[in-house]
This record gives structure tokens, sequence and C-alpha cells, in this order.
């Protein structure tokens, strides 16, 4: 499996100099917004005091930690600066904290202190070990305050103190399993940042008696364009006129300085145009943390569900909007096909008005990104009320929806952005082929070599992801080729028409052409008397099973003049027989196709939308999040 960490949420900084480092903490920190969060802080080393015995490892000065805390936005973590007079130092972390373990408070934000007050840490990844650490150090007495994975970083970190801040730094990050960047500052050696990177990003700024480190180039950009790139496993000691980096077992190396020339609009995207993109391209990293931390020995653990008796129920009832929706239509075919129940997917702004039969023998599975959808939160409470058990897919962590349903599993893809959206969508599916896969295994529909064999192909869809990104470097090529469509069809079969449904949306939301997605069987039925020579027909032909059925569809539209664009998998040849253009996708497991199919239909999409001069990330009249009926 390829090495992604979880690294695209919350935002880290830090600076020590000779300027008050809370002004430029705050600017960081508002450069880092972009990246999504529900609450901020920041944490300095306030005027120094005469430290008389000298113990503390060469330094004759020793200060106090000062933090500052606030859910939500920047701002108001800047107004309770503003209200700080005293709250004055030179040297200070910062983060933006995008929840994942434990709910958006002022507690759960970052920094964290350590019990004894020596020791604070900003972090952005996650501890996958910190249950084990947390019961270790709670044994010695030591008091947690958060519910965070973070603090047990700081706790173990001053528990290895022995006056010396690197060789404790060392010996903590040796104990811990996941992916972190971390900045840690401690009272007793006064302008002075440890850094440390595993699996999550962290750059260092080089300045001119001044030094920075953040997570990405955007925090940084207004004040040095001179960089250092710490890697994997390596450790920086900052101070105000050095950086010196370690490797993991504390040797000194050297590491080059990097200038960088892009500004603040590039940094944010990552140097990409749009957040879509951007997001799109994190698809590998979204669905490797979606999945991974999930599977352990081939086998699908919901730490989330435990106490969820998939016997109690007789049917499920799956209820979103938009592209959550088409996720379910996915979800449904999954969930039927390993559990053998009936299942139901419905637009939840129908649902919530249909007096739908269902009692307490019925699952309901709610699918939202936001976890703030207006309809799909009307749905969910009718459903409870009707006496349903109901299980949220959600990625906002504390959102309304994650609040509300008697279960939450989050898909942990990271802030989306862009409107249209892309990870929130393969995430969910991902999520939802592992719950079907889960609640088989709990129903024992499944056989235990089928069962490892979903688990295994499940463990890769990052890397195919990856794959099927790196295989469609020409789908620019295919919207040069097609922008000025004003009307065009998505058709497919089973798996392929449910990714119909989410390729066609994504085309007509973000590049506003007439687009209808098709059963392809259906448009016999009278929609294919508006093809015509010249019309646009997208055939997705992953579901192989019924490949020889969507070629007779294909023969048909392309009798009567459409031109045909292909989605394959590689190795079909028969396909090139077939269609005008083809796009490819490497081979996966017929139920977890979606997953892969739509990435090149993203792309499609950007590119005809950019093709045609669109606001790729904010199409007009669309928002993020749907707070309204
Ligand atoms: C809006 C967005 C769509 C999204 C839908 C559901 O319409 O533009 O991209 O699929 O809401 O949003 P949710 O946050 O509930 O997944």
């Amino acid at each position: 499996m390829i090495d992604l960490g979880r690294n695209y949420m919350c935002g880290i900084t830090g600076y020590t100099g000779i300027n008050q480092a809370g002004p430029i903490l705050l600017e960081g920190l508002r450069r880092l917004e972009y990246r999504g969060y529900d609450s901020a802080g920041i944490a300095i080393q306030s005027e120094s005091k005469k430290d008389e015995a000298g113990e503390n490892g060469g330094d004759n000065t020793s200060c106090t930690l000062k933090m500052l805390k606030a859910t939500g936005k920047v701002s108001h973590l800047a107004d309770k600066f503003e209200a700080e007079p005293d709250f004055k130092g030179v040297c200070g972390i910062g983060h933006t904290r995008w929840a994942t373990h434990g709910v958006p408070s002022d507690t759960n934000a970052h920094p964290h202190l350590s019990a004894d007050g020596k020791f604070a840490v900003v972090h952005n990844g996650i501890i996958e070990n910190f249950a084990d650490i947390r019961a270790e150090l709670q044994k010695y007495g030591i008091e947690f305050k958060s519910e965070t994975d973070t603090e047990v970083i700081v706790q173990l970190l001053a528990y290895n103190y022995k006056g010396n801040f690197k060789k404790a730094l060392m010996k903590t990050i040796a104990r811990l399993t996941g992916s972190y960047a971390i900045g840690v500052i401690s009272d007793e050696h006064p302008g002075t940042i440890f850094a440390a990177k595993q699996a999550s990003p962290l750059i260092i700024g080089i300045g001119i008696g001044e030094n920075y480190f953040a997570s990405d180039i955007t925090a940084l950009v207004s004040n040095t364009k001179n960089v250092i790139d710490l890697d994997d496993g390596e450790v920086a000691e900052i101070t105000p006129d050095e950086v010196k980096v370690f490797d993991h077992t504390g040797k000194e190396i050297d590491k080059e300085i990097r200038h960088i020339n892009w500004d603040i609009a590039s940094a944010e995207k990552s140097g990409y145009e749009h957040f879509m993109m951007k997001e799109i391209m994190e698809q590998p990293h979204a669905l490797k943390a979606t999945i991974e931390p999930r599977v352990k020995d081939e086998t699908i653990v919901f730490d989330e569900i435990k106490g969820l008796d998939m016997k109690k129920f007789n049917r499920v009832h799956i209820t979103a909007c938009g592209s959550a929706y088409h996720a379910g239509c996915v979800g449904r075919a999954i969930i039927e096909s390993l559990c053998k129940i009936q299942v139901e997917a419905e637009v939840a702004s129908e649902l919530r008005y249909r007096d739908p039969v269902m009692d307490e023998k019925t699952l309901v599975i709610v699918i939202s990104q936001s976890g703030e959808t207006a309809d799909t939160i009307a749905a969910m409470k009718e459903c409870k009320y009707k006496g349903a058990t109901v299980l949220a897919i959600v990625n906002v962590v504390g959102s309304s929806i994650a609040k509300l349903a008697d279960y939450c599993i989050y898909t942990w893809a990271g802030p989306e952005i862009a409107v249209a959206t892309t990870k929130g969508y393969t995430t969910q599916v991902a999520l939802l082929a592992m719950f079907a896969v889960w609640a088989a295994g709990e129903l024992k529909t499944i056989s235990h070599g089928a069962y490892t064999s979903m688990v295994i192909d499940i463990m890769h869809l990052p890397e195919r992801a990856q794959r099927a990104l790196d295989l469609n470097t020409k789908v620019k090529k295919m919207a040069d080729k097609y922008y000025d469509n004003q009307s065009l069809f998505f058709i497919g079969r089973n798996m392929d028409y449910a990714v119909a449904l989410e390729g066609s949306l994504k085309l007509k939301e973000i590049s506003y052409l007439h687009s209808e997605a098709y059963a392809a069987g259906e448009l016999k039925h009278g929609t294919i008397a508006l093809i015509e020579p010249g019309r646009l027909v997208v055939a997705l032909c992953c579901y192989e099973k019924l490949f020889e059925k969507t070629v007779s569809n294909i023969q048909q539209v392309k009798a009567r003049g459409a031109e045909v664009l292909a989605v394959a998998h590689e190795g079909n040849r028969s396909i090139f027989q077939e269609a005008d253009d083809v796009l490819l996708v490497p081979q996966t497991d017929p139920l977890l196709v979606p997953v892969i199919e739509i990435i090149p239909l993203q792309l499609f999409a950007y590119y005809v939308a950019k093709k045609n001069g669109c606001d790729i990330d904010k199409p007009k009249n669309l928002a993020k999040s749907v707070t309204v009926e």
C-alpha cells in the first residue's frame, strides 16, 4: 500500500525570533484557514525569567507557557488575543483544528499542554496507538484533559524529559505510530522550537534572525520564500539564528534550502489552479485515510458502531441528497449483493414527505459530506420518529447529522472546499463498501474467502485511484474535443449506471452543459429520439458482466450518428472497436468499480468547465452546504 498520511486536516505553524509571536502566528493561521477547521489556538513562551540554578540543558533562563484557544474562527482567537495585553512573547506555536478525535471544543483545540505545564504541542495527523500510550501514562497518575489523540504526545514528552529536550522528543516520537507533523515548545528552553514529521506535511521557513515552521507554504509565504522540507523521521531544532535537522538516530544532517516563487493564492491550492483539481488529486490520500485505520489483519473493524446489531433489521433504507445520494445508489447495490437484505435508496427531499413504511426493524443510512443538509436532516428525523435506527456516514466531525444519528461513521476525507464534491463522494462509496462487507460478516452472508478478497480489494483502492489519475492525463484532450456539446448523455448498466448519475451531475454542475444519465437499456424507450449526428454519449463500460449489453447500446446510438466516449478497464481491447475515444481505469472488484470509474469523469467535467470559462470552485447558483429546503 502506498504511504500517504492523513495530511490535509489541520494546520500548524510556529515562530521564533525577535518580534512578537502572537500576531505572526495569527496571520499564519489565517493563511491556513482554507484547509478547513473548526477551532484554533496558539501558545507562546511568555517573558523569560532567570533560572538561578542553571539546570536547564544549558539555558540560563526559563519562561512560562501561555495558551489561547477558541472554538470557531481564527478571528475569535484574534479577539481573545486583543483582549490579553500580557500575552507577549517572541516564540510560539499555533494550530487550526479540523476535528477527528473528539468534537470541536476549546478543550480539544490545540495546543495541548503537559500536565506539569512544561511543554506545549501542536499536531497534524493521527496517533494510532494513542489509547495504549494514554492508558500507560494514566497508570503513572498523569491526568488527561482532552479527548484527543494529540495529548499523549505532550504528556509522554513531559514524562520522558530529564533535562534534554531533544533526547526526550526523540524517545517520544519513537513510540508513536500513525502520522504526525508536530511543533513543541518548552518553558525551560526559551526561543527554541522542536518540530518533527512522519507522513504529515511540515516545512521550515528560513528568515534573518527569525525562523518559522508550518504545514504548508501558505502560512510562510508573506514572511519568507526560503524553505527546508522536513522529511519523514526527521526532527528540527529551530532557534532564531539557526535550524538544525537530525535524522531518526539523532545525527545532524545537511538539508537543502529551497527557494519558492508561489504567490499566496497558488500556495493555498498547493500549486493547483482550483481546489477541485487539488481535491481530485487528493483522492488516493483521502481513501487511504478512510480505509486504512479500519482494517486490522484483513478484518474490517468499526469501533464507531460497536453495539449495532445487524440481525435486528429486515431492511435498509439509504437517503441523502446530490452526490451523496449517488453514493447511496452504489451502496444499495453493494449492501444488497453482499448482505442479502432488501435495500432502497431515495433522495431525502422525497423521503421526508412520503410517509415511508419503516419501523424498528429498519436501518436507515444517511449520507452527507457536510452533515448539515436540511433535507437530509429532516428525512432522518422522520425515520427516527418511525422507530428506525439511523447510521450516518458524514465527513464533518461534530456536524448536526453526526450528532443526531444513533451511530456515525466519519469518512475522514479532510475538508472539501470546491462546491462540486469529488473526494467526498469517493470516500463515501468506499465506506459504504466497507460497511457492506462488515455487515455481511456479521450476518454470515459472505464466505471467508469472499470477505478477505473484498477487504484486499478495498485496501488497494488508494493505489488504484492513483493509477486512474495517472492513466488519465489525456482527459484534457477529450475535453478540448467535446467541450462545446450543448447536450449529452451518460449511459451505463448496474454499477456503471450509478456512476453515470454522478458523472453527469459533475459535468452539469460545473460546466452548465445539459447532461442526462440513463440506464443504458432504457435509452431505447424514448430518449433515443434525441440522439442525432454529433451528439456525445459517454458510455460507462467497467461493469464487465454486462459489457456486451452496453456494447449493443453503444451500437444503437452510433447507428444514429452519436459520438461515443467510453470508460473501460485497462486490458479491454474490444472497446476500441466500438467507441470513438476511450478513457481507461485499472481493474477492481465489480462492486468497487464506482470509486475508480468516477475519476476520469471528474477530470472530464473539470476540463470541460475550464474550457468553457466557468467558475469551477464556485459554480453559479450552487452552495456547498444546502441548509435550506
Ligand atoms: C449540495 C452540493 C452537492 C452535495 C449535496 C449534498 O447540493 O452542491 O455537491 O452532493 O449538497 O451535500 P452533503 O453535504 O449532504 O453531502
